[in-house]
Order: C-alpha cells, then structure tokens, then sequence
C-alpha cells in the first residue's frame, strides 16, 4: 500500500477525528456501521478539515466490549468490512491527504483469541504465559483485592487447571503478560502488519495500564472518592497504586517508537491517569510515545480557572506532545456536559476552540462537530458492558455512541435496515449533517471555520502557551503572535489584551475579522497580531 509523502512529525500541524466505527455509517444495511461507510464519508472529513482519522478497534471480536475485545489482531471483523476494504479506505484517505490511524488494544485480548484458547487448553503452553495467572488466596477467592473496570473482581477462576486469570477489563478481555518478551515480540509484528498496509499510526488503548505490580500486592482503599466517567464504584472505591501506571511501563514503547519512526507514523496513547506529572512521563522522552491524549476536560466544570488549571499544567509538562479531546465514545459529549441545549452546544465549541489553540493535536470526536448531545436511551436499548454487567446504567457509554445522523427520513442516511444497531433517536437540535451543511450559520460550519482558521495561523512554536491574567469568568493564551480568549460567564466582557494589532481570525459566535470590542457570554476567539507578522 502507498504512502503518503509525509513530512516527520507530521501531526504538529494535525487535526484528527475519531470514528467510532460502528456508528458512523452503514454501507451494507445490516444496522452497523462498517468500513465502507467511512470510506463513503471521506469527502465529508476532508471538508471539515480534519487531517487524520482514528478508527476504533474493526478486528474480529465476539463483541462483549464492541471490539475493544479482540480475537485477531490482524484481520477485519466480518460484520464492519474486509481487509479489501480497509485497503481501499486508506487508499481513498490518503488520495485526500487524510491520514489514518488504527486502534492498537494491547493490554488484554478476546477470550476467543487464539493465544487464550491455547492458554485454557493445556497450562504447559507457551502461550499460558501470555496472561497473568495466580493460585488462589488460602481460602480459595481470588489472588488480591484488585477490581475490573466494568466491576466485580478483577480474576476469574479457570476451573479446569484451578487457576485464576487477571482481566481489569470483562471476564472475556483476559490481560496479557507484558513481562513476557514473547507478547511484546507478538505486538512488534502487529503494529508491522498494519504499517505494511499504509498505517499512519497508532491509537494506543489504556497505553498506561500494561505492566502490573510483580508481586500482584493488594490496592489501597482510596482516600476520597471520586467518580470519573465511565468507570463504575467498585473501581473508583481504590487507588489504583499496583494494577497501573507501573514505573517501566512508558519504556515498553520503545520498541513501537523504533518501528513508528522509521516509518513517520504516530505513536498516540490513550493514557487516562489525570495527572499531568505522571501522563507526560509517557511522552518526555525521544523513545517513548509521540503523545499521549490527556482527558481533564473531560472532567472539567465549567469554571474559567478549574479549566486553566487542567490546560495550563498539562501543556507544561507535555511540551506540546498532547492530544486534545473534549470528548469520546466512553462518555458524555461536551455539549450535553456544559448545560444541555443550545447553550451546551455554544460551550462545546469554546472548549474546542481552547484545546485547539494550544501545542499539540486536537481531536474531535464524531457527531461534536453538529453540536450532537447525549442520546436519550431506555435501559432495555443499553449495550455497553458498563451499563449491562454493573447494572449501573447512569454509568454507561452508549449516550455517545448512538449513530450518526446524515439526513433526515428513515435510517437517518445511517442505515437502509429498520433498526440500528443502538437506536438512531429524534433529529438533533442544529439539524442532521445534511442540513447543517446547507446552512453556513449551522454549528458545522463554525467547527470548519475555526479548522480552517487554524491552518491558516502562523506557524507556532511547541513551547508552552503564556497565560495571560483576565478578569473572572474569562481565559485567555498566546502564542506568539496568537491569542485565544474565552468568556465562561453569563455577561459579556473584555478581555485584556497585551499590546499589538490584534485582529479576530475565529470567533465562536459572530462573524470574524476586525478588532474585538467585548466577548459575548460563552463564546470564544482566536486572534492574530497583525503588528508582529511580517
Ligand atoms: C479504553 C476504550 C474503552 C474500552 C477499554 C477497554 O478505555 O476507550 O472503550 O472499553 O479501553 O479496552
């Protein structure tokens, strides 16, 4: 498969998209969406503006946890696609110059994996090693106090060699051993496979999470708890000192930093820890990941300096080699976070427009782009292993995952079938894509102004943003000669401005170009000093 001619370190510049493949559109009427149904759409990403799109996991899975379960890392699940088809949607992506970057899953595997099955087979397998097995504790439960993700222990007894196997995620996701050199020896030729097939990277899933404490010893009960999306009480109940975040983990990808570099592909993980300090160990060093995502605004409120102090310590730290999201396929999207309506829908894009200004990648998810708010669903539509194994449904990422609406009329331009595979909904406030694409005041149109706004800024330096104080309510950055301001309050305000020329080349809620006399309630400006470009 070609390359794309690429410049090193092509993402500084980069925007990119995550399709959660299953929802985004379905190209063959079974209600699923598929790899066809992104490569249908392609025209679309490139007309937003997008550089790259990251595709969630489209390898064959039994599905417990919509793919994030996989049973063969280097094949196409039967219901999404073909590798034909994969190759096709590259090739057309990258006749668009967008890039493509894959999901990589390499903390736990399906239990259907081939390496699983030979594991429960015989426990004299090589291939038994692959996972984390453990006696039982003297009075038969389970080796430690660790608990999964999605609730319950985190081991399940293998009755037949009367061992238990570790999974932090489902039963069905057992956890590979990543001290075993054979596992890492395993994903190298995983992450050649796909680069072989024209890859421009990686997506690396729980990328912090791989190697555990060796002694396996008992987590602390947490001080205080704290409720983060997507996670169930039974997680959040400790403080997850021995089952993560482990002292070699960020070295593991030294290996994938080699196989990436050589050809210009990105290393991006999905580090969820929080902690600025700790995340950009991941990315501090020229062998470790390119970037790593970082998720504070995904718990943020909205608060001038509850927000500054999530963006502010992260660029520090991270130097410019973060990805920036405001929202995923694991929990609410940002307009239904910030209030709901049009007035959530107005927030969403003054969080974007701060993520998007600052050093790094930007990341929007599918359907943000049209202000898309949570879907509304009945208990009996949940599919999310959260929402069904936990019973916990308030916990359960399915509102951001139902389908995206194209157009309005049956099927909502998703699917021909006469039932989605989670259900379609009514049509959003904003209209469908068709219709906000046929209106330049709709809400796509302004995300597609403020990309194109940005690729048309100076180019800027990865050294971290300067703060610059405002009166309450309002935040504001530059970058050299480039200035982000927003306004989180109910009355409008000036902002304080630096001396300069300075001149509006994106705002969120009126039309650009000229001098800024006041920043409307919960709206946002990207701004140029005119006086200091040549
Ligand atoms: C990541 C994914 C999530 C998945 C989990 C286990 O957090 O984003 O969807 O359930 O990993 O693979």
């Amino acid at each position: 498969m070609a390359r794309l001619a690429f410049p090193r370190r092509w993402w500084r510049d980069a925007v990119g998209y995550q399709i959660y493949v299953r929802s985004f559109a379905d190209s063959d009427g079974d209600g699923i969406g598929d790899l066809g149904g992104v490569r249908q759409h392609l025209d679309h990403l490139g007309w937003i503006g997008v550089d790259a799109l990251w595709l969630t996991p489209f390898y064959p899975s039994p599905g417990h946890d919509h793919g994030y379960d996989i049973s063969d890392h280097c094949a196409v699940d039967a219901a999404l696609g073909t590798l034909g088809d994969f190759d096709e949607l590259v090739a057309r992506a990258h006749d668009l110059r967008l890039r493509v970057l894959v999901d990589i899953v390499p903390n736990h595997t399906s239990n259907e994996h081939r390496w699983f099955q030979a594991a429960l087979a015989d426990s004299g397998d090589p291939r038994r090693d692959y996972y984390i097995w453990r006696d039982p504790a003297p009075d038969g439960g389970p080796p430690n106090n660790w608990v999964s993700n999605f609730g319950g222990p985190a081991w399940t007894l293998d009755p037949v060699s009367g061992q238990y196997y570790l999974h932090l995620f489902l039963p069905e996701q057992p956890d590979l051993n990543w001290r075993n050199p054979a596992v890492r020896a395993a994903f190298e030729e995983i992450l050649r496979f796909w680069l072989a097939r024209g890859v421009d990277g990686f997506r690396i899933d729980v990328a912090h999470m791989l190697l555990k404490d060796r002694e396996l010893r008992d987590n602390p009960v947490a001080a205080r708890v704290v409720r983060e999306p997507g996670t169930v009480d039974d997680w959040n109940r400790f403080e997850h000192r021995h089952d993560l975040d482990q002292t070699g983990t960020p070295s593991l990808y030294r290996p994938w930093r080699a196989l990436a570099d050589e050809a210009h592909a990105l290393l991006l993980g999905e580090v969820y820890l929080l902690d600025a300090a700790r995340t950009a160990r991941y990315v501090r060093h020229d062998d470790g990941l390119h970037l790593t995502f970082w998720f504070g605004p995904l718990v943020a409120s909205w608060n001038a300096s509850a927000l500054r102090a999530s963006l502010e310590t992260i660029a520090q730290e991270g130097r410019g080699r973060v990805a920036w999201t405001a929202g995923n396929h694991d929990g609410s999207r940002p307009a239904t976070r910030f209030g709901g309506g049009a007035l959530g829908q107005r927030r969403a894009l003054v969080l974007f427009t701060l993520l998007a200004g600052l050093p790094g990648m930007p990341f929007l998810y599918q359907g943000d782009e049209i202000g898309l708010q949570d879907a509304e669903l009945s208990p009996q539509d949940a599919q999310d292993p959260i929402a069904v194994r936990a019973g916990e449904h308030a916990a359960g990422r399915d509102v951001a995952r139902a389908p995206i609406p194209w157009r309005s009329g049956p099927g909502s331009g998703f699917t021909t079938a006469s039932r989605a595979w989670l259900p379609l909904g009514d049509a959003p406030a904003g209209g469908t894509v068709e219709e906000q694409r046929a209106d330049d005041g709709s809400w796509l149109w302004r995300y597609r102004e403020l990309l194109h706004a940005r690729r048309s800024l100076p180019e800027l330096e990865d050294g971290a943003p300067q703060w610059i104080e405002q009166p309450a309510d309002l935040l504001a950055y530059r970058r050299g000669p480039v200035l982000v301001a927003a306004n989180l309050g109910e009355q409008p305000r000036e902002p304080e401005l630096p001396p300069g020329r300075w001149q509006v080349a994106f705002s969120s809620s009126r039309a650009t170009g000229g001098p800024l006399d006041a920043l409307e309630h919960d709206s946002a400006v990207v701004m140029v000093d005119r006086a200091s470009i040549p």
